[in-house]
């Protein structure tokens, strides 16, 4: 049969081509490009020579954007209070790709490289299976004939060496990272003690905070529909419209001041902690003057609802249900709630932090005059006495009736 690997060119993917050919596959890689720093062409000519049949190169950084980036800002969706879902949100995006180069290519068979204990695997699978129920997934690291052999690293390249795989030159960094346009997280290696600090020079997407420059960026973000359309560098007038142009800038901004840097323990879906770290510039912008303009145009109880619609939304994605009927359900909700979200934010940029300066909209529901101390407006203030009384009611109640018992 065929098989499409979903593959990077690293190492572990590498041993797994030539190992599925070992087995008698015809293997087509599948290399999706999401915005992770990648020589592509290298790692064609690497699954090239390492005997794949095709090797397909998709640039889905448009779509992983506009169809999976642009929901999450709409929807506010944290994962346990701290976590963007940068990765969660890659997962079926790469895996919808992989399934239409199966389907095209008349695969019956998709392969992975993520492990057997991870979030990564249920979302890859799930994806794959929702698009394509009759696929037959290969999962290496869940054999017990692939992950017996290659215990470790060592076992991977003593593999590699005796295959012709080129063995990376430079040493592999002491952990694992996944990263895309939206985000790059570490875990693993020496950061599994949650205890260890993360060591000077590691990220990549950000500088640190305490050596970011003592001068802010202003910029103004412009959203229409809950998804930014705009972006203006207030200082030197720079703008960019199109999405990933957009998005890209305000990666350049945020990385450039120690934007949206956390270190966590997550509850992954299968059950375990796990200690991640995680850099999201451009996405914690986006989240910090999202939340803004849409606190400005959306109706109070409508925003309850929704804030419901994000929690929800937020585990379908970090437990790999993006193509659910739930999750479609709850995204097409959140995208209604954002008909109204219109309007521009001004933030600063700076140290680490994105500060809030104001905000304007055609469709806000910010009433000046309502709110003001000095006009009266629609209002009465003698009605308020009435409201208080009304809401005291059940208070006076309890409490008299709680002095009045007798205690046990
Ligand atoms: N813990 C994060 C998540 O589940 C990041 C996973 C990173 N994946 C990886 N293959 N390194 O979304
Ligand atoms: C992996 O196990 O492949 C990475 C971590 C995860 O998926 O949660």
């Amino acid at each position: 049969g065929t098989v499409v690997l979903a593959y990077s060119g690293g190492l572990d993917t590498s041993c797994i081509l030539v190992w599925l050919k070992e087995q008698g596959y015809e293997v087509i890689a599948y290399l999706a490009d999401v915005g992770q720093d990648e020589d592509f062409e290298a790692a064609r000519a690497k699954a090239v020579s390492l005997g794949a049949k095709k090797v397909f190169i998709e640039d889905l950084r448009k779509e992983f954007v506009e169809e999976f980036i642009w929901p999450w800002v709409q929807s506010n969706a944290v994962y346990e209070d701290r976590y963007f879902l940068g990765t969660s949100l890659a997962r079926p995006c790469i895996a919808r790709g992989q399934v239409k180069i199966a389907k095209q290519e008349k695969a019956q068979f998709v392969s992975h490289g993520a492990t057997g204990k991870g979030n990564d695997q249920i979302r890859f699978e799930l994806t794959c299976y929702a698009l394509y129920p009759e696929v037959k997934i290969i999962s290496p690291w869940r054999l017990p004939e692939f992950y017996n052999r290659f215990m470790g690293r060592t076992d991977l390249m003593e593999y590699a060496k005796r295959h012709g795989i080129p063995v990376p030159v430079t040493p592999k960094s002491p952990w694992s990272m996944d990263a895309n346009i939206m985000h790059i997280s570490y875990e693993s290696g020496i950061l599994e003690n949650p205890k260890n600090h993360a060591p000077d020079g590691m990220f990549m997407m950000t500088v640190d905070p305490s050596k970011s420059p003592n001068t802010p960026d202003e910029l103004e973000i412009e959203f229409k529909n809950g998804v930014p359309v705009k972006v203006t560098n207030l200082g030197d007038k720079t703008t960019h419209t199109s999405p990933l142009e957009l998005f890209m800038y305000l990666n350049d901004i945020g990385g450039k001041h120690g934007v949206g840097r956390i270190d966590i323990v997550e509850n992954r879906f299968i059950g375990m902690k796990s200690r991640g770290i995680y850099e999201t510039p451009g996405g914690t912008i986006l989240h910090e003057a999202h939340m803004d303009i849409e606190a400005f145009t959306m109706d109070k109880e409508v925003r309850k609802i929704k804030q419901q619609l994000s929690l929800k939304f937020s585990e379908q994605l970090y437990n790999g249900f993006w193509d659910s009927p739930e999750c479609k359900f709850v995204r097409h909700c959140i995208n209604k709630s954002q008909e109204h979200v219109a309007g521009t934010v001004q933030v600063s940029v700076f140290k680490g932090h994105v500060y809030v300066l104001g905000r304007e909209s055609p469709t806000s529901l910010y009433n000046q005059d309502l709110v003001s101390m000095n006009v009266q407006g629609d209002y009465d203030p003698i009605d308020a006495g009435g409201f208080i009384k009304i809401c005291s009611l059940r208070l006076k109640e309890y409490h008299r009736l709680q002095s009045s018992m007798v205690p046990k």
